[in-house]
C-alpha cells in the first residue's frame, strides 16, 4: 500500500470520517467529480477520476487514480495525470477514457485552455478544447504524447460545430479502426450532439467522420461524457445532456445521464435512436463511464453527485464520490442497471435475513442497522398497498422511501441530515405495478442507492446524515407491510482511506453496539 500512495501529497487532509465512504471510490483528499478511463488492463481494473488534489472544490483538473482486482476493493494510484502543457493550460485535462494497444494503456483526454479574464475580452471566449493522448507501460507512470493535441479545432471548423466545446473522449476499436465519440454542441449552443472521430492508427491521426446523433431541441444544449458500447446486441449511447428544461416537469434537474438505444451505421456515422432514457432517476448521478469487463459484461460507474448543490464534505477536506460498478442490460428496447456481483465479496459478517414478515406498525430487526450496508427485499405489494423504508434514521432525521401500490416511488432526502439544496428535496416516479417490489438497497457513510425491480429504475442520493443515525425502520402505511424475505449485509471497507481512521470511537461503539 504504502509504495502504491509514493506520491501522495496530502494537501488538504480528510479531517473526518462521518460522510467519507467505506466502498465507494472517493478521492483520498480534495475533490473529484466525473470517471475517466475506466478499463481491464493487464489484469486489474484501472479508474481514473477528474480531481483536484489542493483543495476540495473544482479546479485545474488531473487524473485521480485507483486501482483494483475484483471491483469490489479498490486501491489509491499516484495522480495519473497532471496539468502541464500549454494546451491544457488553466482548465487542465478533462474526462476521457482508456484503451490498451500493444501491451501500453492509452489515455485519450480533453486539454481544455482557458483564457483569463482579461484575455477573453480581448479573443472573445474564454475556453477551447483539444482532444490528448498520454501512455504508460506499466499502468501506473504515464508521458503525454509529443504529438498532443492529437484533434484539434481545424478538424471541425467546416461542421456545424462550437470549437469551445468538444470534449470528453470515448475510444474503442471496431473491426480494426479506432472510434471515439466526443460531447459537443452547436455554435448557437441550441442543440447537445455526439461527433464521431475515426482513426486508423489512434495515435497520430483522426478525421470527424459525423456528427452522430443531436438533441431535438429537448435534451439540452450540450451533450458531455459520452460513452458507446454494443450491450444486449444493441448499440447504446451513454450521455449527460446539460441545460434541460427544468420547467416542462420531464426533468428534475438541469443535468441528468441518459441512454439513446439504436444502431451505429459505422459507414456514414449516423446514429439512428429511440427515446432518451435515464440510468437513474435520483438526485445524484452524473457523467458515467462504461468499461468492457473481461468476460463481455458492460460496467458502470458514475459520479454520484450533481453540480450547483451543495457538497458538506468539503468541510472535511475533501468533495465528491462514486456511485458502486454498475452491470448495463438492455431488455426490450429497456436499458437496466444493477450492482455487480463482485460486490458480494463486501459481505464478511453473517447476514441477517428475515422470511414472510408481517408488521402493523412502525417497525426496526435487530441488527438490521447501519452507516455501510445492503438490503435486498422483497415486498408484497399487493397486500401492503403503500409502505416507507425510513434509512440512516434517528430522533432527528431520516431518508425515507415510500411505494405505493399505484406505482409511484417516492425518495425524500427532505430531512436527511444536513440540507443540500438543489432543484428539489423529494423526487417522485412512476413504476410498472407488480404484485410484487423488489429493492436492493445500497447505503454508505453518505449515499444511498436503490434499485427497484432487477435495476428497471433505479435512484441515488448523497446524504448528510449524523454518523450515529443508523437506524432502518419499516412503516405500513396502510395497515400491514408484507415483507416476503429481507436479507441484510454488513459492508466491508472496499476503499479503505490511508490516513483516516476508519471505524467508530470506542465511546461510540459503546453507545452505539451497531457501530462495531
Ligand atoms: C462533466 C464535465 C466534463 C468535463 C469535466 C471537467 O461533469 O463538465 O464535460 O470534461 O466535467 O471537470
Amino acid at each position: 500500500m504504502a509504495e502504491q500512495i509514493e506520491n501522495f501529497q496530502p494537501f488538504a487532509q480528510i479531517t473526518d470520517a462521518r460522510w467519507y465512504p467505506r466502498y465507494h471510490i472517493a478521492p483520498p483528499f480534495g475533490w473529484c467529480n466525473d470517471p475517466n478511463g475506466m478499463c481491464f488492463y493487464k489484469g486489474q481494473y484501472h479508474f481514473f477520476y477528474q480531481h483536484y488534489p489542493y483543495e476540495p472544490r473544482w479546479g485545474p483538473m488531473h487524473w485521480g487514480h485507483v486501482v483494483s482486482d475484483d471491483l469490489a476493493y479498490w486501491k489509491h494510484l499516484p495522480i495519473a495525470l497532471t496539468p502541464e502543457e500549454p494546451y491544457e493550460a488553466g482548465g487542465g485535462c478533462f474526462s476521457g477514457s482508456a484503451i490498451e494497444k500493444d501491451g501500453k494503456l492509452y489515455l485519450m483526454y480533453t486539454g481544455h485552455l482557458s483564457a483569463t479574464p482579461e484575455e477573453e475580452a480581448a479573443i472573445g471566449f474564454a475556453h477551447i478544447e483539444f482532444q490528448c493522448l498520454a501512455s504508460s507501460e506499466d499502468g501506473i507512470h504515464f508521458e503525454k504524447s509529443a504529438k498532443n493535441p492529437i484533434i484539434e479545432e481545424i478538424e471541425v471548423a467546416d461542421k456545424d460545430v462550437s470549437i469551445h466545446d468538444i470534449r470528453d473522449p470515448k475510444v474503442w476499436i471496431h473491426n480494426g479502426k479506432y472510434y471515439a465519440v466526443l460531447g459537443s454542441r452547436t455554435p448557437d449552443m441550441a442543440h447537445g450532439q455526439i461527433l464521431l472521430f475515426e482513426s486508423k492508427d489512434l495515435t497520430k491521426s483522426w478525421r470527424c467522420k459525423a456528427i452522430s446523433a443531436r438533441s431535438d431541441g429537448t435534451l439540452g444544449g450540450m451533450w458531455e461524457c459520452p460513452n458507446f458500447a454494443e450491450i444486449d446486441g444493441e448499440d447504446v449511447l451513454v450521455f449527460s445532456p446539460m441545460d434541460l428544461p427544468t420547467d416542462d416537469g420531464r426533468f428534475y434537474f438541469d443535468k441528468v445521464a441518459g441512454v439513446l438505444i439504436g444502431k451505429l451505421n459505422y459507414r456514414n456515422g449516423l446514429f439512428t435512436h429511440g427515446d432518451f432514457q435515464y440510468l437513474d432517476k435520483g438526485f445524484d448521478f452524473y457523467a458515467p463511464q462504461i468499461m468492457q469487463t473481461p468476460d463481455g459484461r458492460t460496467v458502470m460507474i458514475g459520479w454520484l453527485d450533481m453540480w450547483n448543490v451543495e457538497m458538506h464534505e468539503t468541510r472535511d477536506g475533501w468533495a465528491g464520490h462514486m456511485s458502486i460498478p454498475r452491470e448495463l442490460h438492455v431488455k426490450d428496447g429497456k436499458i437496466f442497471s444493477t450492482p455487480v456481483p463482485e460486490l458480494q465479496k463486501l459481505r464478511k459478517w453473517k447476514p441477517i435475513t428475515l422470511k414472510d414478515v408481517v408488521i402493523d406498525e412502525a417497525t426496526t430487526f435487530d441488527g438490521v442497522a447501519g452507516e455501510a450496508c445492503e438490503l435486498v427485499l422483497t415486498i408484497d405489494a399487493a397486500e401492503s398497498k403503500k409502505f416507507s423504508i425510513a434509512l440512516r434514521a434517528s430522533d432527528i432525521e431520516q431518508t425515507v422511501l415510500t411505494y405505493n401500490s399505484t406505482g409511484t416511488f417516492k425518495f425524500d432526502r427532505t430531512n436527511a441530515g444536513e440540507p443540500i439544496g438543489g432543484f428539489t428535496s423529494v423526487r417522485e416516479i412512476q413504476i410498472e405495478p407488480q404484485d410484487k417490489i423488489k429493492l436492493h438497497i445500497f447505503i454508505d457513510r453518505s449515499s444511498v442507492e436503490v434499485f427497484i425491480n432487477d435495476g428497471a429504475e433505479v435512484m441515488s442520493a448523497r446524504i448528510y446524515p449524523k454518523r450515529t443515525s443508523q437506524k432502518i425502520i419499516f412503516v405500513p402505511e396502510n395497515e400491514l407491510l408484507e415483507i416476503d424475505s429481507l436479507e441484510f449485509y454488513k459492508l466491508d471497507f472496499g476503499m479503505p482511506h490511508p490516513h483516516l481512521k476508519d471505524e467508530a470511537s470506542e465511546d461510540l461503539k459503546k453507545k452505539f453496539p451497531f457501530l462495531k
